[in-house]
């Protein structure tokens, strides 16, 4: 390509307006591209504060179909749902995640039946459900063990699949997890089951706010999850990690955290074509959030600009707690 330089290009008169401005622009937002992650919590017109993630809050069922409505009437095309479980519900194995009749499977149930039209994610993953915090269960030694968490995992998607979820999606990092589920799946019936595969997980210290929000703990002692999610120093493992989940049968995959992993989402959707959503997690938005309630940050302009990068970095989508707030901005 021929190019020419200054003074006979001046790349300032590209953005010398608004609207030209607009009209070069490489990216757009859409309330399309958001996703809402919801924590749902036992009772009737409950609502509970998170201390690490200020304004977002553990809804009650109730409170989540009206959340649902919510994010219907504002273009969200999809939700995902996060159960706190009680802790006296929780054992070692965590087979509270695969009772029909569980919290998450009332709410899938209560919010299908009030917004038919909105996708609802569900995470496929034991953590919610045991005592010790882990995704999977525990062998003699204390570690997580691949094959019999799997099996547990596969029950637990058929679970959610039975309440009527629109999207499984595995967030545990086992090995063959999506090809066991994708053969329970075809076995059932549920040809047209998406599943969205947490595929480049990392072992992450952004992931904190959220296990307050979901009681979790942060109890994980010594090697916390890094013997099953990824370790923050690896690219090219996280791109096996993604071409065996496509080969497993997911339809979509995702790169967590978010913003500190845009080298991700960037290269899996030059290597894969595919869709790729990438998950702004929980302390990235007490990070941003926090700096914002200090008067550090300014809101609009933070929460649309990072939402902006994640465009720009490939991803077909963000998983956002911001969803409602960045939906009520596109709105106006
Ligand atoms: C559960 C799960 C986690 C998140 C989503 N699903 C936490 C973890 O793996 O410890 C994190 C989401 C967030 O931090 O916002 N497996």
């Amino acid at each position: 390509m021929t190019r020419a330089y200054y003074p006979q290009s001046r790349l300032r008169r590209l953005r010398q307006t608004p609207a030209i401005r607009d009209m070069v622009a490489e990216h757009h937002l859409n309330t399309g591209d958001l996703i809402w992650p919801i924590f749902v919590i036992e009772g009737s017109a409950k609502s509970e504060d998170i201390l690490s993630m200020p304004g977002v809050s553990r809804l009650s069922i109730d409170r989540a179909v009206d959340a649902a409505k919510k994010a219907v009437d504002l273009g969200i095309p999809a939700i995902a749902l996060f159960p706190k479980t009680e802790e006296s519900l929780k054992t070692e194995n965590g087979e509270e995640a695969i009772n029909p009749s569980n919290l998450i499977c009332r709410a899938v149930k209560a919010i299908r039946k009030h917004c038919p039209e909105l996708a609802i994610i569900c995470d496929v993953a034991l953590d919610p459900y045991t005592t010790h915090g882990h995704d999977g269960l525990l062998d003699e030694a204390g570690y997580v063990s691949n094959d019999k968490t799997v099996s547990m995992l596969v029950k637990q998607a058929q679970t959610l699949a039975d309440a009527g979820c629109t999207i499984i999606a595995p967030s545990d990092m086992m090995d063959g997890r999506i090809g066991a589920i994708r053969g329970m799946l075809e076995q059932h019936d549920y040809h047209n089951m998406l599943i969205m595969s947490y595929a480049a997980k990392y072992a992450s210290a952004f992931y904190g706010p959220f296990r307050d929000a979901v009681g979790a703990g942060r109890k994980l002692g010594g090697e916390g999850k890094k013997t099953y999610q990824l370790n923050p120093a690896n690219t090219d493992e996280a791109m096996r990690e993604i071409a065996a989940d496509i080969a497993e049968g997911a339809d979509m995959v995702m790169v967590k955290p978010g913003m500190p992993y845009l080298d991700i989402v960037r290269r899996c959707t030059e290597q894969f074509e595919f869709p790729c959503f990438a998950y702004q997690v929980s302390g990235e938005y007490a990070m941003i959030k926090g700096a914002i309630l200090n008067g550090w940050l300014a809101e609009e302009q933070t929460i649309l600009e990072a939402m902006m990068c994640f465009k720009r970095s490939g991803a077909s989508g963000v998983l956002t707690y911001f969803a409602p707030e960045i939906a009520a901005i596109l709105n106006r």
